[in-house]
């Protein structure tokens, strides 16, 4: 057993656009951000009803949020995007400007190296290299000096994985341009920073989940002995997120209890 201690934040007057918040992480996260007093923008891709379902229990607990759909793949759409958060921003605090934008969402599967097509090749890219340089160049124009850039990376990232080859050099793509963008924004006191998951308790591993032996070989190879839940990576966003995050930028921060150390 392991006991969990939350830290307060206090993001109130903060607006925050959080990826994927219709699954397992973003939604966390974006739960963890009205609690501290933020307007969230909870994005979804095609679950249009979780992410309803999400901002609907925000506003019962006394948080404020809304939703915006878009798939993210789509880029000539980002701007569209933008402008639909940054009104829904202005309508909440009359102000359009984002302070935090979450870069979560992602997906992917498991296929050999050999079988790999030129069209999976580009779906995987799509989602987690394209959408998020995309998303981060767009923020630019939007985020208030100050303002903070989390992209959900993975530790697949730093790991040879011949059934995740595509989805593993995406993620190491997302950490680059984390540097760059980091360095880019640096002038304005914007941080840009990666959080690097371990396996962790979502939808997106359920599949390895199903299989025989794997939770209890993420216990062995994880030095805290556990799978990850969606808090565990919340809380690591928050921290950055926070001003006591402030002196960190252009960092890969791996959460994931220690695995394969
Ligand atoms: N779970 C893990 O073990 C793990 C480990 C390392 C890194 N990560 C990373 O953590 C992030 C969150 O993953 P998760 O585990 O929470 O997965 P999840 O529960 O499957 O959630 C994925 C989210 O991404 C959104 N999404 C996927 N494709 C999209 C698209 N084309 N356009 C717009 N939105 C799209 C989904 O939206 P809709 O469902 O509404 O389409 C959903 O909200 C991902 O970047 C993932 O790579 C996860």
């Amino acid at each position: 057993m392991f006991e969990v201690r939350m830290t307060s934040f206090d993001f109130n007057s903060k607006t925050a656009l959080v990826t994927g918040a219709s699954g397992g992480i973003g939604a966390q996260i974006a739960h963890r951000l009205a609690e501290a007093g933020a307007v969230v923008a909870a994005h979804c891709g095609r679950n249009r009803a979780a992410a309803d379902q999400l901002v609907g229990e925000i506003r019962a607990n006394g948080g404020k949020a809304f939703v915006v759909q878009a798939d993210l793949r789509d880029v000539a759409g980002l701007p569209r995007l933008y402008e639909t958060v940054t009104r829904g921003f202005e309508l909440e605090t009359q102000r359009p400007q984002l302070d935090f934008l979450i870069n979560n969402a992602g997906a992917g599967g498991s296929r050999p190296l050999m079988h790999v097509t030129p069209k999976h090749f580009d779906e995987e890219c799509e989602i987690l290299f394209r959408g998020t340089f995309f998303m981060c160049q767009l923020a630019c124009e939007h985020l208030s000096d100050g303002g903070r850039i989390v992209n959900i990376s993975s530790n697949a990232a730093s790991s040879a994985l011949p059934y995740q080859a595509v989805y593993a050099a995406a993620k190491a793509a997302v950490n680059h341009l984390t540097l760059s963008f980091a360095q880019h924004l640096g002038h304005r006191g914007i941080t840009v920073n990666a959080v690097s998951p371990g396996a962790t308790d979502t939808a997106l591993i359920a599949n390895l989940r199903a299989r025989k032996g794997f939770d209890e070989s993420v216990q062995r190879l994880t030095a805290l002995g556990r799978l990850g839940q969606p808090d565990d990576i919340a809380s690591a966003v928050m921290l950055l997120l926070s001003p006591e995050g402030r002196w960190i930028t252009g960092q890969i921060v791996e959460a994931s209890g220690g695995m394969s150390l």
